[in-house]
C-alpha cells in the first residue's frame, strides 16, 4: 500500500467505549456489559438519525442523551449519570495501542484521528491516556457539523494533507465506518477485535486485523 497517513477512527478503534460502565460494573450489576452496548448503539443511532434530520447536537450532547435514554430502559440509578460521563471523558485504550502508535512514529507516517468526538473531547481523551505527542492532528466532525458516514468528515484529512483518499489507511472497529471511509476511497482496514461479523454495505475490506499490532505487518 502506498500510505501517506494512517489515520484512526476513535471510540472503539483506539478507546474502550465499555470502560466508562465496566469502572461502575459493581453498581450497575450484571447487565453492566449490556448497558454498555445499548449506550453504544443507541449513542451511533442518534448521530445518524440526527444526520439525516438535519438537526446537528455534538457527540457530547449526544452521549448525554443516549446516556439518559439507556439508564432508563436499564433502570440504572439516574445519580450516577455524571460519575458515567465523566469517565466517558477519560476512556482507557486497548492495551496495544500506545506502542503500536510509537513504533509507527518511528516510520515516520503522520498519524492523526478522525473522529465523531468534538475537538476537547478527543483532546482530553489522547491526554489523558499520554498520548497527544504521537498525533499529528485529531480531526472531528465538529469542523464540518455532521456525522459519519457522510464523505465531508472522510474529506477532512485529504483536504489538509492534500493527498489522495487511496494513500490514506484508515483503520476502524466499526464496520459501518469501514464501509464509509472505503466507499469514500480510503484503504480501509477492519480492527474486528470481537471476531464479528463485516456488513454488505458495498465495500469490503482487504485487510482485517484482530488487533492494532498487525497493523506493523500490512503497512
Ligand atoms: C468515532 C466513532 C464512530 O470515533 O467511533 O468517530
Amino acid at each position: 500500500m502506498n500510505t501517506k497517513a494512517i489515520i484512526f477512527d476513535a471510540y472503539g478503534t483506539l478507546f474502550d467505549v465499555n470502560s466508562a460502565a465496566e469502572k461502575c460494573k459493581d453498581k450497575i450489576g450484571d447487565e453492566w456489559e449490556a448497558f454498555a452496548n445499548f449506550w453504544r448503539t443507541t449513542q451511533l443511532e442518534y448521530t445518524w438519525l440526527r444526520s439525516l434530520m438535519n438537526r446537528h447536537k455534538d457527540f457530547w450532547q449526544v452521549t448525554e442523551d443516549s446516556l439518559e435514554k439507556s439508564m432508563s430502559v436499564f433502570k440504572v440509578d439516574m445519580s450516577m449519570k455524571n460519575e458515567l460521563l465523566n469517565l466517558y471523558k477519560i476512556l482507557s485504550t486497548y492495551p496495544e495501542v500506545k506502542k503500536v502508535l510509537e513504533n509507527l512514529k518511528k516510520k515516520n507516517f503522520k498519524l492523526a484521528i478522525l473522529s465523531n468526538g468534538t475537538p476537547s473531547l478527543l483532546n482530553e481523551l489522547v491526554k489523558s491516556n499520554n498520548l497527544d505527542y504521537l498525533f499529528d492532528d485529531l480531526f472531528s466532525v465538529e469542523e464540518v457539523k455532521i456525522y459519519k458516514p457522510d464523505n465531508r468528515v472522510y474529506d477532512l484529512p485529504v483536504k489538509k494533507y492534500k493527498i489522495q483518499p487511496k494513500e490514506i489507511t484508515f483503520l476502524s472497529a466499526n464496520t459501518w465506518d469501514v464501509s464509509g471511509g472505503g466507499n469514500f476511497g480510503f484503504n480501509s482496514v477492519w480492527v474486528n477485535r470481537n471476531r464479528s461479523h463485516f456488513d454488505n454495505l458495498d465495500y469490503k475490506p482487504k485487510y482485517e486485523i484482530g488487533n492494532l499490532t498487525q497493523l506493523l505487518d500490512v503497512v
